[in-house]
């Protein structure tokens, strides 16, 4: 088979582990042979390909990024409909299926172009780690790992000076970044977008921390807005595809946390250094093992679908089920860190 693999959508730790892990299972089990489509869907609307041999890959699984390049483009961008168009270039480069990595709205484009008769299966993928189809996504545990690391920094300086330190993780619209990160390096009080508390009640546990002789950590998910406050509270400018471009929000409570709980208050921004840099052993593992098991599939004529970790074990499933359905903190883990703020 002639496979083209593409990495969409924002960069996270183990993209290049499942690239990896796919052309050596392919090289090795069936003969494949691959090519990778440079920054996305771009790659395949231009025909921009490089080739993949066994060689190309040798030693990129402990790396961050993508060798291949990502970009945001989609074939259904502004009504588009570009089926017709991917199916002529992969036809003209007698390229066989795509593996497309990518989170939501990779694997909502790659079911469209299924629909369409265009052979494509999925590897999920998102350092928010939201979607609901699969257990953990790759990039996630090490994002986590960063910004535990970056948590404890902040703890050590907040105590030197006594002050209160924010510091705001990725999450868009989920808090598992902020939920794993804060419990790990024991905030004091952790913000989710699911479960938004009140700024009298995020006040509440700093000074409780403070109150103690503690320098209060506060995590916040970027996607965060207090509960009850005013709807212009967090407005964000639009990325060209529609979506608010988000950061800030620490910056935003800090001020108003500073007044409300008297305590010398800095807000720090994590932003994309939670998604650069080597991934952890965990991840380097699962974004292996997918993709490997993604070229299985392929083999197992597993068009419209794709893989995933449930459990322990790798498991395939319809990119139907995928898409769409955020993965949630649930109630039981809000109760089980709430308990330990203030
Ligand atoms: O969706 C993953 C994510 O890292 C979010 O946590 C974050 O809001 C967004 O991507 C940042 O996107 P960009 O790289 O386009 O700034």
């Amino acid at each position: 088979m002639k496979i083209g693999i593409l990495t969409s959508g924002g960069d996270c730790p183990g993209l290049n582990a499942v690239i990896r892990g796919a052309v050596l299972t392919g090289d090795r089990l069936y003969e494949d042979e691959f090519v990778g489509f440079r920054d996305g869907w771009r790659g395949v609307f231009d025909g921009d390909v490089k080739n993949l041999p066994r060689r190309a890959v040798r030693g990129i699984g402990r790396m961050g990024g993508t060798i291949l390049g990502t970009s945001r483009a989609n074939p259904f961008h502004d009504g588009q409909d570009g089926a017709a168009l991917v199916a002529q270039r992969l036809e003209e480069m007698e390229i066989d299926a795509i593996i497309a990595i990518g989170g939501d709205g990779t694997l909502y484009t790659a079911n469209r172009l299924v629909e369409a008769g265009v052979p494509v299966v999925g590897v999920p993928k998102t350092v928010d780690n939201d979607l609901d189809a699969t257990d953990y996504t790759f990039g996630f545990d090490t994002a986590v790992q960063i910004a535990t690391e970056s948590l404890d920094r902040l703890r050590m300086t907040g105590d030197s000076h006594h002050r209160c330190m924010i510091a705001e993780v990725m999450g868009r619209s989920v808090g598992w970044i902020a939920l794993h990160s804060g419990m790990a390096s024991g905030a004091h009080v952790i913000c989710l977008p699911e479960f938004p508390l009140s700024l009298e009640e995020i006040a509440d546990h700093v000074r409780s921390a403070r109150d103690r002789g503690r320098a209060p950590l506060v995590v916040v998910a970027e996607g965060f807005v207090p509960r009850g406050v005013d709807e212009h509270f967090a407005d964000y400018e639009l990325d060209e595809f529609g979506r608010p471009r988000l950061g800030g929000i620490a910056q935003t409570l800090a001020p108003i946390l500073e007044e409300m709980a008297g305590i010398e208050t800095r807000a720090t921004v994590l932003g994309h250094i939670q998604r650069g840099g080597e991934p952890t052993g965990f991840d380097r593992v699962l974004a292996t093992r997918l993709g490997s098991a993604v070229v299985h599939l392929l083999h197992r004529d597993g068009l419209g679908r794709m893989v995933a970790l449930r459990g322990t074990d790798i498991v395939d499933v319809p990119l139907s089920d995928a898409i769409g359905r955020t993965k949630r903190v649930p109630q039981h883990r809000w109760d089980e860190v709430r308990v330990l703020f203030g």
